[in-house]
């Protein structure tokens, strides 16, 4: 019987005429299948949890590899030992430091989403990891998350767009991406416990969006379960989220793999979608899915049906990644992953303020003051989050010295102690300004012609495992800032950081202000290339920066941390900057917001109809001229807004964005494209999205406050 249906369903293949590649994968499954069925069901469960730190199972009897994982996102993490987390003391896994994901989602850049892929995926093969937990772009709701500076944006198209590219990079390489963490991981205090209430409009509008592209556009091969509840039930046994959602609605045939530690129970997890078990403690056999979940399919509660769709799932990862035909060998630290590295941290880098007109930098400078200890200090690890053992790691101090050397002198002083470390559980004096420190600092930068101030956070600050407790520049860095501002004229003040921090005071006062992140190898030769303009900046910022934290929807609803078991996300839709624009509060800086060394002006938008029915495409053109004498790319940003919406909508929405290289006084005319099924809003009361019929503007921006053109259209019934 079972043969006359495997016939059946080739001949149906192949009479229809289906593509090849359907008919691969039709292959692929029954060759699965014969595999399941040589197996035992202690084999199979084998298959579903860890057997080390980052592996599950494989069946030496049937040639099926263990399945090896490591950490991103920033990079291949060092080999640690099996069983515990000390280093495994190699000397061959130096790897490339990627700038972080906030950092990505600065150059507005998919290609560069898609380059950090293909880094991470050759650096994986380098080192045999079949699954990269990576990439991770949980929605930035509120500006403390330790997380910020790992996730993207606070939007969730231009998450999606990124997220799309940097699964097929890494893919590309027959690597697994692991995206995470699914779903709404936002906040890290209480991530073990909180239950977050999301309405069913914000889920589908903000939190789910970027996963569902992943999977289906992406076509991500495994996710990761995130620790937290969403709407009462661990994301790791969600059967919403896990098997109605993404299983079913969307199609997805990889693999769920839990957060390290986060699997609850055994029945639950099992049959509400949990595929792989990670990172539990105790004895291996003893995890819920060892000798627990055998002992739950032979008293009937999980069938074994259940059982070998995880297996189905498990192999058809393999045959994609470490089982593929053709699978690279892979490549670590090369001179190419430097050039990316590189590539992406001078994107990235956003120009907040230049009043002054000092960057970029003029060649007659004879001398510089680096001051500030994020001068001289590395990024690729702190805290509690994975971080990368590089094979090196420029520096600003390195990297200014390399460009300015030869025609500058260049004099350091520290400035201020980052006294802070994400595992002491008191940091009592970590904000205490160093006088002595300071007043060297002023010594250094009333003798030179310019001041760089290195200031702004470090991976210990901001970490996994904990939120920041306010907006504040950390380690008395205010007092420093004002005090070399006050002697120095020429101060350029650079902030290296990966989320949002009170600026007002360094708004108000100073010139010159550039915006770095936890950047990469490259991070020094970067920000020294934009000092000098040899690159134009062109990162524009992936989220708000509030006047203060109380402006913020999370806080100013007081839902954060919420009490310690549930954190109600009552803004709903209105996250990031959905809520301050249509709140009407003003930002201290807007996302999109960012700056370049020339200037772009605006005109001709245009759609190429009047009147659109859903399933249309709106051709939208616009005409970017660059006014300025030097080359510079712009993010020309789509917003769209319905005109007397019959239910709430945000004041607008990004929809469609492209950065675009402009040569001095040239105009180029962009098109782009709008789909009108992404300008539907999810209704609750009858689960579906609605397209709702009438008037739209359709906004030309450079930020998400400078409209620079606006026209509108119409959508029919
Ligand atoms: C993090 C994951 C990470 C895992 C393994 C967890 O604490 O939440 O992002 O992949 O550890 O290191």
């Amino acid at each position: 019987m079972t043969k006359y249906i495997t016939l059946c369903t080739i001949a149906v293949f192949v009479c229809c005429g289906v593509s090849a590649q359907n008919k691969k994968q039709a292959a692929l499954q029954l060759k699965i299948n014969g595999i399941i069925k040589k197996m035992t069901l202690e084999e199979k469960i084998d298959m579903l949890h860890g057997n080390a730190l980052f592996s599950s199972g494989g069946v030496k009897r049937l040639s099926i590899p263990e399945l090896t994982s490591d950490d991103g996102p920033l990079g291949v993490r060092e080999e640690i030992k099996r069983f515990d987390w000390n280093s495994a003391n190699w000397t061959t896994d130096s790897a490339t430091f990627l700038p972080n994901g906030a950092a990505i989602a600065a150059t507005w850049n998919p290609d560069m989403a898609n380059r950090y892929g293909v880094v991470l995926g050759e650096e994986a093969n380098a080192r045999k990891k079949v699954v990269m937990l990576s990439p991770a772009f949980n929605i930035c709701r509120m500006p403390l998350c330790g997380r910020t500076y790992e996730y993207y944006s606070e939007d969730p198209y231009l998450n999606a767009q990124l997220a799309i590219q940097s699964v097929k990079g890494i893919q590309s390489q027959h690597v697994a991406a692991c995206v995470k963490h699914f779903a709404a991981n936002n906040q890290e205090v209480g991530r073990d416990s909180v239950n977050a209430i999301i309405d069913q409009r914000a889920l589908r509008e903000i939190y789910l969006p970027a996963f569902k592209a992943a999977i289906q556009q992406g076509n991500a091969y495994s996710i990761m379960s995130a620790y937290n509840k969403v709407n009462g039930y661990w994301c790791s046994e969600n059967d919403f989220l896990l098997n109605k959602i993404l299983k079913k609605e969307w199609g997805f045939k990889g693999v769920v793999m839990s957060d390290w530690g986060g699997t609850h129970h055994t029945v639950a997890a099992a049959n509400n979608g949990l595929d792989i078990e990670m990172g539990s403690s105790g004895t291996y056999d003893q995890w819920y899915f060892a000798k627990p979940l055998l002992a739950a399919v032979k008293s009937g509660q999980v069938s074994e049906k259940t059982i070998d769709d995880k297996v189905r799932r498990i192999l058809w990862v393999m045959y994609h990644t470490s089982m593929s035909e053709n699978h690279p060998a892979g490549s670590i630290a090369t001179p190419a992953h430097s050039k990316a590295a590189y590539d992406i941290a001078s994107e990235s880098i956003v120009l907040l303020k230049n009043d002054a007109g000092l960057l970029p930098l003029k060649n007659n400078i004879k001398s510089i003051a680096v001051i500030g200890d994020n001068a001289t200090r590395t990024f690729a690890l702190g805290g509690y989050g994975a971080g990368v053992k590089v094979k090196y790691e420029v520096t600003a101090l390195a990297g200014i010295r390399a460009k300015f050397g030869k025609t500058a002198e260049i004099k350091f002083a520290q400035g201020y102690k980052a006294n802070y470390l994400a595992n002491k559980k008191e940091n009592a004096d970590y904000n205490k300004p160093d006088q002595a420190m300071i007043d060297e600092a002023v010594a250094l930068a009333k003798t030179t012609d310019v001041a760089i101030l290195c200031v702004g956070s470090n991976r210990e600050y901001e970490s996994e495992g904990h939120d920041r407790k306010n907006l504040d520049l950390p380690f008395g860095e205010q007092a420093l800032i004002n005090a070399v501002t006050a002697v120095n004229p020429n101060t350029v003040i650079v902030i290296m950081a990966g989320a949002p921090y009170d600026l007002s005071e360094i708004k108000r006062s100073a010139h010159t202000i550039v915006w770095s992140w936890f950047n990469g190898s490259e991070a020094g030769n970067a920000l020294a290339n934009v000092l000098k303009g040899v690159v134009n900046p062109s990162g524009k910022l992936p989220f708000t920066f509030p006047v203060s934290l109380q402006d913020s929807p999370a806080f100013a609803l007081d839902t954060y941390p919420g009490d310690g078991r549930t954190a109600e996300y009552k803004e709903g839709i209105l996250v990031g900057y959905r809520w301050y624009d249509t709140k009407k509060i003003d930002p201290l800086y807007c996302f999109g917001y960012g700056l370049s060394y020339t200037n772009f002006g605006y005109s001709a938008l245009k759609t190429d109809k009047k009147n659109y029915k859903p399933g249309d495409k709106i051709k939208v053109s616009v005409s970017i001229k660059n006014k300025g004498n030097v080359a510079g790319k712009e993010v020309l940003q789509l917003y769209v807004s319905k005109v007397n919406p019959t239910v709430l909508r945000a004041d607008k929405e990004l929809k469609a964005f492209k950065k675009i290289l402009i040569a001095p006084t040239k105009t180029i005319a962009v098109n782009i494209n709008v789909n009108i099924n992404d300008l539907a809003y999810f209704n609750d009361k009858q689960s579906k999205w609605v397209i709702e019929p009438g008037e739209y503007k359709i906004m030309a921006a450079s930020s998400s406050k400078d409209i620079r053109q606006v026209t509108s259209f119409f959508i029919q019934k």
